[in-house]
């Protein structure tokens, strides 16, 4: 019995913490792909070679279900691997849809016609590879008429982040909420559509003042994934130990991992 998580670095542990404390007794294999790490900058045929490969290893590590806790992997690769890559008995599931579904009001599987929401501006920032895919904004006009999305491309956060220089993180997200201010003034909402973003929420909800509601997708995905298993059952797959792997160097990547958990994370090499 064992999931899969999958992100190009730490990012994916936001998702991995909510998902552990809505589903504590089921186990979670999450591969980090820090040696390739960051994803934002690199070209679609790039981030599928390297996403589909990553993904394959949580399969041979006994995961039936895999979730890309990745905006810009489940952008740029996730519909091509559900339609050509996936082997039948699998499921790759990304991040995009259950924060759509939030900020439309919508419950899961709810495909009526797109209608008028209550959200009218919403800022999404994102790694510059999710931005030029337009992903977000395709999915959202499936479900909502009349919202007006103004994308900032955080360029530089990623890479802060996995080196640990919160101090430079903190500086680029204020400078991306003051660039996406000035062509947006009033967001009523604000999507962190990266998984490395919640690490930095309180500087973006600091940056952007108390009337911007911002989403993050931690919280939103654990809940989908929990309603997902009570209707799929079976896939939940064969592993039953939870473990942390990374194509990176396993000393380092725990040494940030617990940083930012503020418990003991212990990886091991991919
Ligand atoms: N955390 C990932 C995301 O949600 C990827 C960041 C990156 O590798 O650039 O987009």
């Amino acid at each position: 019995m064992a999931v899969g998580i999958f992100d190009s670095g730490l990012g994916g542990l936001t998702v991995l913490d909510a998902v552990h404390e809505r589903l504590p007794d089921l186990p979670l294999v999450y591969l980090g792909d820090n040696a390739h790490a960051p994803y934002g900058v690199r070209d679609a045929d790039d981030v599928y070679d390297l996403t589909t490969k990553a993904v394959d290893r949580l399969f041979q590590a006994g995961c039936d279900l895999v979730i890309l806790a990745c905006n810009t992997a489940s952008a740029a690769a996730l519909r091509r691997m559900q339609e050509s890559w996936v082997p039948a008995d699998k499921r790759v599931l990304g991040v995009f849809v259950p924060l759509i579904e939030a900020l439309t009001e919508r419950q899961w599987g709810d495909n009526s016609p797109p209608r008028e929401v209550a959200v009218k501006h919403v800022a999404l920032f994102a790694t510059p590879a999710t931005v030029s895919s337009r992903a977000f904004q395709r999915e959202l006009a499936f479900r909502a008429i009349g919202v007006d999305v103004e994308a900032q491309a955080c360029g530089g956060v990623v890479d802060a982040i996995e080196e640990g220089d919160m101090i430079l993180a903190e500086a680029l997200v204020r400078s991306h909420v003051d660039a996406l201010s000035r062509k947006m003034p009033e967001p009523e909402a604000a999507i962190l559509g990266c998984t490395h973003y919640p690490l930095m929420q309180d500087t973006f909800q600091d940056a952007l003042g108390p009337n911007v509601a911002v989403y993050s997708q931690a919280n939103l995905v654990a809940e989908s994934l929990a309603d997902y298993l009570i209707r799929h059952p079976k896939m939940v797959g064969p592993g039953e130990v939870s473990k942390f792997l990374t194509t990176g160097d396993p000393k380092r990547v725990s040494s940030r991992a617990t940083q930012f958990l503020r418990r003991q994370i212990t990886f091991e090499a991919a």
